[in-house]
């Protein structure tokens, strides 16, 4: 039997396992380190950075074109800028503390796909699609929503009109 198909078999005998394909492969929870302390939220506001002051989306998301994930930024890339940037300003002043503290902003992820999914953004972006294909207008959002739920359909028609693969293992592994 080709190994394309043994693949497949894999991947559908995964899905069917669901949760416990999942948990096969899942590594221990964390310890609660940071239970009780709830990490800091810091406002971020795409209109303001990548909107109204032009900063362009891979120069915060520097691995999109490099790797299956674009990447949050560091605090150190914030800081880059905010020593300087509305350094008097009550967030940046928060932002700098946690910096000094060795500690990191959490944001709540928008998008996020079933552990099933095989997605890199890599192949994505060299072959020329722009954020605003699959993200929307973020430049204009204030805080990022979904503009897609991202079902499989969704990825499937676009491969389609573009000639990418719709086999099984491609988005399966
Ligand atoms: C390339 C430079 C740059 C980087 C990197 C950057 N910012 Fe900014 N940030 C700006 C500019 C410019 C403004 C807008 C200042 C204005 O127009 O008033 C801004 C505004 C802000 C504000 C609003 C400040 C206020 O007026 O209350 C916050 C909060 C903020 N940034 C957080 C962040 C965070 C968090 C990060 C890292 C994830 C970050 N910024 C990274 C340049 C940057
Ligand atoms: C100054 C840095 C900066 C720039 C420029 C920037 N982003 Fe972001 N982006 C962030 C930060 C910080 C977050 C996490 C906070 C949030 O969700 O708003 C984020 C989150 C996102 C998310 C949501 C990620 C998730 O949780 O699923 C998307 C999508 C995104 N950015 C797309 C873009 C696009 C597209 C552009 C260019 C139009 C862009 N970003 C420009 C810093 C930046
Ligand atoms: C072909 C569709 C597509 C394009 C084009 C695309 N993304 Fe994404 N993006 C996704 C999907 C799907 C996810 C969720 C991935 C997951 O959960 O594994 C995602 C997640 C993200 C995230 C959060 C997780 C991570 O990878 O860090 C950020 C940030 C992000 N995208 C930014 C961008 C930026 C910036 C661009 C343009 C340079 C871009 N995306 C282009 C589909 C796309
Ligand atoms: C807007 C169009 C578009 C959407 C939406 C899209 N793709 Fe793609 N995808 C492409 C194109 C074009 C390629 C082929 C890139 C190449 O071969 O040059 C590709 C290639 C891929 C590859 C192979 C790349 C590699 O690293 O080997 C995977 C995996 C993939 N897409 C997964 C997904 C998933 C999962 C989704 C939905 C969450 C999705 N794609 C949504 C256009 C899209
Ligand atoms: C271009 C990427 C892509 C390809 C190709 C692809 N899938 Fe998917 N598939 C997805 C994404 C994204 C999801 C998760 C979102 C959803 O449930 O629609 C998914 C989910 C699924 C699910 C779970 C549905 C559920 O309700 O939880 C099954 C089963 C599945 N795919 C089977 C297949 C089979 C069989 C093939 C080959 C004929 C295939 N997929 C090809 C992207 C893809």
């Amino acid at each position: 039997m080709p190994s394309p198909v043994l693949a497949a078999l894999a991947v559908l005998g995964c899905l069917v396992a669901g949760a416990g394909c999942k948990s096969a492969t899942a590594q221990p929870a964390p310890a609660p380190a940071a239970a009780g302390a709830a990490r800091t939220s810091i406002p971020f506001d795409h209109s303001l950075h990548a909107g109204r002051n032009a900063i362009p989306c891979l120069a915060c998301h520097t691995s999109a074109d490099k790797s299956p994930v674009a990447g949050i930024p560091s605090v150190r890339r914030c800081i880059g800028c905010h020593r300087f940037v509305a350094s008097d300003k009550a967030p940046i002043k928060a932002l700098a503390q946690l910096y000094k503290d060795g500690q990191a902003p959490s944001w709540p992820r928008v998008y996020d796909l079933p552990d099933h999914v095989y997605f890199s953004h890599r192949m994505h972006i060299r072959a020329g699609l722009d954020c605003s294909k699959c993200h929307g207008n973020v430049a204009a959002m204030s805080k990022v929503t979904r503009v897609s739920p991202m079902k499989m359909g969704w990825c499937m028609t676009c491969h389609k009109q573009r000639g990418a693969s719709t086999e099984c293992i491609t988005c399966h592994k």
